[in-house]
């Protein structure tokens, strides 16, 4: 298959150009293609050197991860690769774009590489529970060194041209045309005939792996903290520490049935499909190409609270001017205050400097009079949680916006149709329902009312991109996907309490899941106080056969919001983040339980898990039946994005399906006959389970 490289001559140098649309993704008919295109380089006697290049906006961004459900095909990218370094013409590699994976690899069977300034390389694999699986766990160590070599494979970050040329990855870099660039480069290869450096060969400083302990062991360390429950860093570090006891051809045997094994690890099929479920999320069937987002140069943030600071540093960082509405001229002072603090913070952990902070603070101006708004192309709403406020609000906004201008509310639960009916043009509002703190979360939830027309949810999700978020589109109901889907798993968490399990306990079951943090720990970190309001602005609508979170309430009465009180679940000492165990709250939670007439007893670790998970889940299933979520991998998306789910579990969808819907039925069920009306099991999750389906195809 040769169509897909094509093959031109300039000069003496041959130009093999990859053309595999979207990102040159290498599957077989590139791999065939590239192999077919060398051997035609070599016998060709016109040509003296070869230049490997990607057609469109990249060079290879790795192999084809989705030939990875497949049965490989001959040749494998590893073959390819050696090839290309067995010819003896020089091989010269231009890359552009991003050569991530295998594709990072192709370029170092090349025998030199030249690359565009603005080109990123990586082998971001370990992302997909794979390792590097083209030699580059082989090949990268001799071409960057060890420590860097690990830097990449194990962290899996991309670096810059820049960054690569000083780790001795890249040969050149080239400014204007990259393919004119290599090709002189080329041709200066052959002036000065130059050798071709073969990475598959011994380097040296390349030993015994002993002589390296310290930053092996210093990549195992960033590893379980980074990426902690994950094996493919860990596998990574085996094959390169291979590489130090073994010749190539042994070490890239090795690495040829663990990868294999790797590929197909539970953690590698969760994590590829988390990768395309984040691709997919973006992707809503009635909105098409031919939706144009509208054009949003200016926005404006309505209030300088948490969330509000938080939302106009996103903008701004991305390089939005921002106005920020408040209610005073005071609290608009303040406010703007803790945005400049919010950058000290940046620059204090290195990761800004004071130009940037200068840069973005310039962008962001203040008012305290909705008439400023009147260029504004997008105003987010981030008041206080009260609906009556935020009709006010809206009413208002619909004097002062702007025609076309989106309002958007940031609402974590409330009713946006209600919301948008406060105003003469429901269409242009949206819900963009932000995770705190906004700037640093990548989740961000569109919601979608009734009448929201389809260019202001494009809208939404072009914000999204702009300001490097993950965009999901929910629908309207109480607490949309998100915490809709996890009120039920704090709920069962406090719940266990009642009934006699510690906080700690709960906490951690669920981090031995793979959650960073425990469910209880979080309250704490959020406050208890948040969901305390919110249930009392439902009381009037409580259904008294449910069963309450009346210990949840007893604690906020007693003053333990969580951390910023100094103590919630846990105890906190002053100036101290760390969660300690208190007696206290087993005493409260002993005295709530003789109050509701609850059996205290032991609880066992698998029904922490089973509980709270299969509570998520059932009401996961409820949404996607209700058509709130568009698809089940929307679900898993926030949870991975939003609530830190572990990525190698997928999702609690996907997880649903991995643990078997049937005994998931089986279990809720059961929770259902002993706990009542919560459980009630969701209708698709009956069906499913009946009919063997799975949630995610
Ligand atoms: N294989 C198959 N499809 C891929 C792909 C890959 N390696 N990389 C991207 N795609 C697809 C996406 O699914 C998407 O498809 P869609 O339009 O149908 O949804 C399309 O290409 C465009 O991708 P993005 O939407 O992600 O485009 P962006 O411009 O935002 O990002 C990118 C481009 C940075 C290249 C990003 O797609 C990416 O990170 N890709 C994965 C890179 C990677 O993990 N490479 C390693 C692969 S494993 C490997 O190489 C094994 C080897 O060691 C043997």
């Amino acid at each position: 298959m040769t169509n897909v490289v094509g093959y031109e001559v300039e000069g003496r140098v041959a130009v093999l150009t990859i053309d595999n649309p979207p990102v040159n993704a290498l599957g077989i008919a590139v791999r065939e293609g590239i192999v077919a295109r060398v051997d035609q380089a070599a016998a060709d006697d016109n040509v003296d050197a070869v230049v490997l290049i990607g057609a469109g906006r990249t060079f290879p961004a790795g192999a084809d991860i989705r030939e990875f459900d497949r049965p490989t095909k001959e040749p494998h990218l590893l073959a390819v690769v050696d090839h290309l370094d067995s010819i003896e013409k020089p091989v010269v590699a231009a890359i552009h774009g991003t050569a991530l994976g295998g594709g990072l690899e192709l370029t170092l069977g090349c025998h030199f590489r030249v690359a565009a300034p603005s080109a990123r390389m990586g082998t971001p694999e370990v992302n997909l529970g794979i390792f590097p699986g083209a030699a580059g766990t082989q090949r990268l160590p001799r071409v960057a060194g060890l420590d860097h070599a690990l830097e990449l494979i194990v962290l899996g970050k991309p670096i810059g041209a820049a960054t690569a040329k000083d780790y001795g990855i890249v040969d050149e870099i080239v400014d204007g045309d990259l393919r004119a660039g290599a090709v002189a480069f080329a041709e200066k290869v052959l002036a000065e005939n130059r050798p071709r450096n073969i990475s598959s060969e011994p380097r040296e400083g390349i030993g015994a792996p002993e002589a390296f302990a310290e930053t092996i062991e210093k990549y195992r360390d960033l590893a379980n903290r980074r990426m902690r429950g994950q094996d493919s860093p860990h596998i990574a570090i085996e094959s390169v520490l291979d590489g130090l006891r073994m010749p190539y051809d042994e070490a890239v045997a090795a690495d040829r049935k663990r990868f294999e094994v790797c590929k197909n690890s539970d953690q590698s099929k969760a994590l590829r499909y988390a990768f395309f479920a984040e691709r997919e999320a973006g992707k809503i069937p009635d909105i098409g190409k031919d939706v144009t987002p509208r054009v949003v140069e200016t926005a404006a943030v309505i209030g300088a609270g948490t969330m509000g600071r938080g939302i106009v540093v996103s903008l701004a960082d991305a390089g939005l001017p921002v106005k920020v509405i408040e209610a005073t001229k005071d609290l608009l002072d303040a406010g703007l205050a803790e945005i400049g603090k919010l950058y000290d913070g940046m620059i204090k952990r290195g990761r800004l400097d004071e130009a940037g902070k200068a840069e973005r603070m310039a962008r962001i101006t203040g008012d305290t009079d909705y008439g400023a708004l009147s260029d504004t192309d997008m105003v987010i709403e981030a008041a206080f949680e009260d609906l009556d406020v935020k009709k006010e609000i809206f009413a208002k906004l619909d004097s002062a916006a702007k025609p076309g201008a989106i309002l958007a509310t940031n609402t974590s639960y409330m009713d946006i149709d209600a919301i948008a009916a406060a105003t003469s043009r429901p269409a242009d509002v949206i819900g963009l329902h932000y995770f705190v703190p906004a700037h640093a979360m990548r989740l961000l939830e569109v919601v979608r009312g009734e009448k929201s027309a389809p260019d202001a949810i494009a809208t939404g999700m072009a914000l999204a991109k702009k300001t490097g978020k993950t965009a999901v589109l929910a629908r309207v109901c109480h607490g949309f996907i998100a915490n809709r889907s996890r009120l039920p798993l704090v709920r069962e968490a406090t719940f266990l309490v009642e009934e006699g399990a510690s906080p700690e306990q709960v906490d951690r079951v669920l981090t031995e899941w793979g959650m960073p943090m425990g469910p209880l720990a979080v309250s704490d970190l959020s406050g208890l106080d948040v969901s305390w309001r919110m249930r009392r602005s439902l009381a009037d609508r409580h259904d008294p056969d449910e069963r309450y979170m009346h210990l949840a309430d007893r604690m906020c009465e007693l003053g333990r919001f969580g951390q910023k009180a100094g103590r919630g679940w846990y105890v906190y000492e002053e100036g101290n983040r760390r969660p300690v165990p208190d007696p206290e709250t087993e005493a409260i939670a002993i005295e709530v339980a003789k109050e509701q007439g609850t059996e205290r007893r032991d609880i066992s670790d698998d029904e922490i898990r089973e509980r709270c998970l299969y509570a998520a889940i059932n009401e996961g299933a409820k949404i996607l039946d209700e058509g709130i979520a568009l698809r089940a991998s929307d679900i898993d998306v926030m949870w991975l994005s939003g609530f830190g789910y572990p990525r190698w579990r997928g999702g609690i969808m996907f997880s649903a399906d991995e643990i078997g819907l049937k005994h998931i039925h089986d279990r809720v069920q059961a929770f259902h006959a002993q706990h009542g009306k919560l459980w009630a099991p969701s209708p698709l999750l009956a069906r499913l389970a009946e009919e063997g389906g799975r949630f995610t195809g």
